[in-house]
């Protein structure tokens, strides 16, 4: 189970590095987002590299809840703790995530885009729920990542240790959270759906 789990989850991580570097260049505008998804959707929706990622993100919501239910009984603490709660929230996001995007693609033919990323994230009260809900979400992933690099690495890299280079891992994750709400609400001043959005926000 967690050799599954672990080769679900680097297939997973290669997209994600994508989709959060997709996410950072709407600091430049939501043309220069929708421009970029253009180039990154030629491979990721390349139909046999992306039934191997949702075959790669069911796995892993699979595996890792198996993982989480016998972990937690050993009662972790530190980073073996918040490798558990970052996997468990990475879990349900993935199921809620994924199932929104693929119900918008199929069933309210809509094109996944910029807008459909922020509609939510741009009204209020719906907003209440999409930051925490994003937030988490990309913090959660960033936190795995600083929890297993401190199971796997075992020396000091230019003199920072194994502790340290976690917590730098971890203000990446920080960073890319700000940055990335920046650019999604222009710049926090909020962005104007397009009207073909209107469903999603109740209008
Ligand atoms: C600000 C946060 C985020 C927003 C606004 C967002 C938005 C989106 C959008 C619009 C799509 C559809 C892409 C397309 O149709 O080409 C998508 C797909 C996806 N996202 Fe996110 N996302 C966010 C964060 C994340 C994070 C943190 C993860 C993982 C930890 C993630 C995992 C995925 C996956 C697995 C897909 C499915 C790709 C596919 O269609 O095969 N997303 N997301």
């Amino acid at each position: 189970m967690k050799r599954v789990h672990y080769f679900s989850g680097l297939t997973i991580s290669l997209f994600i590095l994508l989709h959060l570097f997709n996410h950072l260049f709407s600091v430049f505008g939501a043309e220069s987002h929708l421009a970029l998804m253009d180039q990154l959707r030629i491979l990721y929706r390349n139909p046999i590299i992306e039934t191997l990622l949702l075959s790669a993100v069911l796995l892993q919501i699979i595996s890792g809840l198996k993982l989480f239910l016998s972990k937690r009984k050993l009662a972790p603490s530190g980073y073996a703790k918040l490798q558990l709660w970052t996997g468990l929230y990475l879990a349900l996001f993935f199921l809620i995530h994924v199932g929104a995007v693929l119900t918008g693609r199929y069933f309210l033919a809509l094109d996944t885009n910029f807008y459909f990323g922020v509609a939510g994230l741009n009204t209020f009260p719906l907003n209440l729920f999409f930051i925490p809900y994003y937030a988490l979400a990309i913090l959660s992933f960033f936190g795995h990542l600083a929890a297993i690099h401190i199971q796997k690495m075992k020396a000091a890299v230019f003199g920072i240790s194994v502790e340290r280079q976690a917590r730098l891992i971890l203000i990446i994750g920080v960073l890319v959270t700000m940055i990335i709400f920046y650019g999604l609400t222009d710049g926090f001043r909020g962005i104007e759906i397009p009207e073909g959005y209107d469903v999603l926000i109740g209008k």
